[in-house]
């Protein structure tokens, strides 16, 4: 046995491989249950594919890089609950894709901001920063009012998802254009802005 054990101790190649297929039974067996784990895979109650204009939001939301300042996933630490409300579900996340959970805080994090502040306070927020939080080094997204949807790939888009399991309907898929046509980017990142994290409030 130390025989065999000096063997791979003095064969640094045989040792790496070694370390390697332990680390990766290490890293399966945290990694396979949660595909099988309904925890992960089933929607939390409630939960609905985003209507047509929200779902244009999110598109305005990654293209703009919020998600590169701004996190949606609030840990379950008391200092996190406090601030931000009940810490984030990985039910909440199953028609995501992809998920826009996000590593890095520069400003607050966002899983639970619907229902926050009004319209009008996201509207102004968003034009400029500055007038709502005077300290604010958030950039300004001011051309999201003057840019106007015209939906014409909204239901192409939902068509997309759901072929990886988001259950929008064809009827969904049909009216998605006439939702969507007309209103400005401003409109739809609100309306995806307002939605988020409102499943599940914080029991106080
Ligand atoms: C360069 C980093 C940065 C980017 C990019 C950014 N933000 Fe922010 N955001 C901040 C900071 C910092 C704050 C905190 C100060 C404030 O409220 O303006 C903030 C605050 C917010 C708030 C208020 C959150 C709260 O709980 O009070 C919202 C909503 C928000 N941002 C949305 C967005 C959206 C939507 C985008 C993309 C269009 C975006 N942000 C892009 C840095 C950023």
């Amino acid at each position: 046995m130390s025989d065999k054990h000096s063997i791979i101790e003095k064969n640094l190649g045989l040792m790496i491989v070694l370390i390697l297929v332990a680390i990766s039974f290490g890293g399966l067996a945290q990694i396979v249950p949660l595909f099988f784990s309904s925890e992960t895979t089933e929607p939390v109650e409630g939960l609905k594919p985003l209507p047509a204009l929200a779902l244009e939001g999110r598109d305005i939301y990654i293209r703009e890089g919020c998600h590169v300042c701004h996190t949606q996933m609030i840990r379950p630490f008391r200092a996190e609950t406090e601030r931000y409300g009940h810490y984030s579900v990985a039910g909440e996340q199953v028609y995501e894709h992809p998920f826009l959970w996000g590593s890095k805080r520069t400003g607050p994090d966002l899983a639970r901001v619907g229902q926050r502040y009004s319209d009008d306070w996201h509207r102004v927020h968003l034009n400029n920063p500055r007038d709502v939080v005077p300290v604010s080094n958030m950039p300004a997204f001011p051309w999201l009012f003057d840019n106007t949807l015209d939906g014409a790939k909204t239901g192409d888009k939902m068509r997309a998802l759901s072929r990886v399991g988001v259950p929008y309907t064809e009827q969904d898929i049909k009216g998605a254009e006439a939702q969507v046509s007309g209103h400005t980017e401003m409109d739809a990142l609100v309306a995806y802005l307002q939605q988020l994290g409102t499943l599940i409030k914080q029991k106080r």
